[in-house]
């Protein structure tokens, strides 16, 4: 590489989540120049609503590549992911891998890029459930451990990559580049009354529902895989549907795992609105008009947290405290019946404020560039 070339970057996404903070940094690589970013897809999400709609929306580019990889175990799926960049890095030699996230595609491209002594960039870095029950937590540990540049979202995730050894020259704390796609898409939020019609339902009670709801997102394997488990909570959800409408939008695993428990007679009632998973435009909407928000997701309490909602989280750990310390998340606990009280609670109090954490500004993209460049030019100067 000389001066005058660009900097080679290798972009990898993967699942549904990486989509949302890979687009901005991707704008401002082509706005730039001095860069050139080819977009690597794992394929690990495939089916359209979980991918085609945000490539779309997001004004992703058709990946350069596309590994097609599709699902599996833990272990089939990132040594499929593994053994196709390998191929993949070795007829590039990109000069910088960046990587977004904590999912599968996430590990297994850091894997292949430090084995290559390939620099990585890893956005998101430095964030913690310390579960390791959680496959994330798997992937967020190795990733930081082997990239050469942390890249964080917020202030306590330096001390804990301190903490871990991580140098402190290698940390940048550049904010939130996923609450950049959730400020550039506010305007084009789709209303969840047209998001319930285009579903089929009603338009008047579409219309009825979207004064107040309960937006749920459940998909984590530790709420949906075990019967018992999954039950519960869709039982305090029902309950729940008789004082408020639920508005449920549907992972295919969650969906498979209802099915295959004999529970849809739990979501098939009137005042339950189960629905596939949603467009960005659709869940945006639907997030920012919601009553309350519940859910498992990562993305989902920090994306509550800049739009004011509040959000309960069906989880025993966060690795975002940020949402709960300065924004309107709630830690529930993942018993059913810690579900239903923090309902009964949150649904009588006043509306919990928050703020919004500092650099979630819609600004971190360009931050993540600037961070990327400075390296490159004190490389050369080496
Ligand atoms: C992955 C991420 C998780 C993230 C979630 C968002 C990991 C370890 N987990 O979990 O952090 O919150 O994405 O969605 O990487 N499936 C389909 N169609 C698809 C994709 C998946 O039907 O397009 C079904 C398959 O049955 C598959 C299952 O969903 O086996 C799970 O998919 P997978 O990518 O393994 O993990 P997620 O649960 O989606």
């Amino acid at each position: 590489m000389t001066h005058t070339d660009p900097i080679r970057v290798a972009c990898i996404v993967g699942a549904r989540p990486n989509f949302m903070k890979m687009a901005p940094i991707l704008k401002v690589f082509r706005e730039h120049g001095g860069f050139a970013a080819r977009l690597i897809h794992t394929g690990q999400h495939y089916d359209v609503e979980m991918n085609a709609v945000f490539f779309q929306q997001l004004g992703l580019p058709e990946p350069d590549l596309n590994l097609e990889v599709g699902s599996g175990t833990q272990t089939e799926q990132t040594a499929r992911i593994m053994m196709k960049l390998e191929q993949a890095f070795k007829a590039q030699r990109p000069d910088l891998v960046l990587l977004v996230g904590d999912v599968n595609s996430t590990l297994a491209a850091v894997l292949v890029a430090a084995k290559l002594r390939i620099p990585v960039a890893h956005v998101e870095a430095g964030l913690r459930s310390f579960d390791l029950d959680m496959p994330e937590e798997i992937n967020r540990l190795v990733t930081d451990r082997l990239s050469d540049l942390l890249l964080t979202t917020e202030r306590a995730a330096e001390a804990q990559l301190r903490s871990e050894g991580i140098a402190a020259t290698a940390i940048h704390f550049v904010g939130n580049v996923m609450i950049d796609t959730v400020f550039a898409n506010l305007e084009k939020a789709v209303p969840v009354a047209e998001t319930l019609a285009a579903r089929g339902s009603d338009a008047e009670i579409a219309r009825t529902v979207a004064a107040r709801y309960a937006l749920v997102t459940l998909h984590r394997p530790s709420n949906v895989d075990d019967p018992q488990q999954l039950g519960g909570l869709l039982s305090v959800l029902a309950a729940l549907s008789e004082r408020i409408p639920i508005v449920f939008t549907m992972h295919p695993r969650t969906r498979a795992r209802i099915e295959a428990a004999g529970l849809t007679g739990l979501v098939d009632r009137p005042g339950f609105f189960a629905v596939p998973p949603l467009s960005y435009f659709e869940m945006l909407g639907a997030t920012r008009d919601a009553t309350i928000v519940v859910t498992d997701s990562g993305g989902l309490q920090e994306e509550t947290t800049v739009l004011g909602v509040p959000c309960l989280t069906v989880r025993n750990n966060t690795e975002r405290p940020i949402t709960i310390d300065e924004g309107t998340n709630t830690l529930v606990g993942s018993a059913p019946s810690a579900l239903e009280k923090a309902l009964a609670t949150a649904l009588s109090a006043d509306r919990r404020s928050g703020k919004i954490p500092e650099l979630w500004d819609g600004h971190a993209a360009e931050r993540i560039v600037g961070v990327i460049e400075a390296y490159f030019a004190a490389k050369q100067n080496e």
